[in-house]
């Protein structure tokens, strides 16, 4: 007889009434939603919902914010955007910010280490066997797919442990995007905490431990994924599919 063993969940992320501004316009009208360490979040929403400007917001990107950020149980609400990410948050933007005229190895090497721990090389080579082969060649040469890959890569040197993955699946084909999913599943083994922001349900919801719909910068409904069959329906008209 198998007896599953029940861990009390640990609060990684816990955002609160969360506001931000872009100069005069107010966006985030009080996000509030919450990442146990190990979970994968989706933040699911209709273009222009949010959810973007709520990574943004975590990360200290945003304008003026209000509200309350805990990260491992600090609030870094006031904190600058450097002192945010060497807390071990990792961002990874729905541009990926490729650079074009430096190499694929260039590119993954790019970014400072932000905390303890990072995956090696050769770590990130062995769960990317992709960008290994393409490493010499020049980022524009990349396909949206490896390039995708390699934004994610990138972060996984830096030593973060957050990772805050915008539109990840966006423009590419099936097979890359089974690919992702399977990516997702082997970071998610490896104990990263992981904020999921898509428009495409179809890949998250697998992915997801808890799905948060946002409309006009507020969560307005948030779905298990336990009752994810019952509240299909409700999920389809919150996002217009
Ligand atoms: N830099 C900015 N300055 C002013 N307003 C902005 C800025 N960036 C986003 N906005 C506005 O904030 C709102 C939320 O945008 P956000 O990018 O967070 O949405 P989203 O949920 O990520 O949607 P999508 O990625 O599909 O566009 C939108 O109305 C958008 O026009
Ligand atoms: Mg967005």
């Amino acid at each position: 007889m198998s007896r599953r063993i029940e861990h009390t969940p640990v609060e990684y992320l816990r955002v609160t009434d969360l506001h931000a501004f872009y100069g005069e316009s107010h966006v985030l009208h009080g996000m509030d939603f919450v990442v146990n360490q190990g979970e994968c979040v989706s933040l699911l929403g209709r273009n222009g919902a949010g959810r973007t400007t709520t990574m943004r917001a975590i990360l200290g990107l945003t304008g003026r914010r209000s509200g309350s950020i805990m990260l491992d149980g600090k609030d870094v609400i006031r904190l600058p955007p450097h002192r945010i990410a060497r807390l071990g948050v990792g961002y990874c933007p729905e541009e990926r910010g490729i650079y074009s005229s430096l190499s694929c190895e260039e590119n993954l090497l790019l970014l400072p280490k932000v905390a303890s721990g990072g995956m090696s090389v050769e770590e990130i080579y062995a769960m990317f066997p992709n960008l290994k082969e393409r490493r010499h060649s020049q980022g524009t040469r990349l396909s949206g797919g490896e390039q995708q890959m390699l934004a994610m890569a990138r972060i996984l040197r830096t030593g973060a442990r957050l990772l805050l993955l915008d539109e990840i699946s966006e423009g590419l084909a099936p097979v890359i995007v089974e690919k992702l999913g399977e990516i997702i599943r082997d970071l998610k083994a490896k104990g990263y905490t992981i904020l999921l922001v898509e428009q495409n349900f179809r890949f998250a919801a697998p992915l997801a431990d808890r799905m948060y719909v946002v409309e006009h910068g507020r969560v307005a409904t948030e779905i298990e994924r336990r009752d994810l069959p019952s509240k299909m329906g409700l999920l389809r008209d919150y996002l217009g599919v």
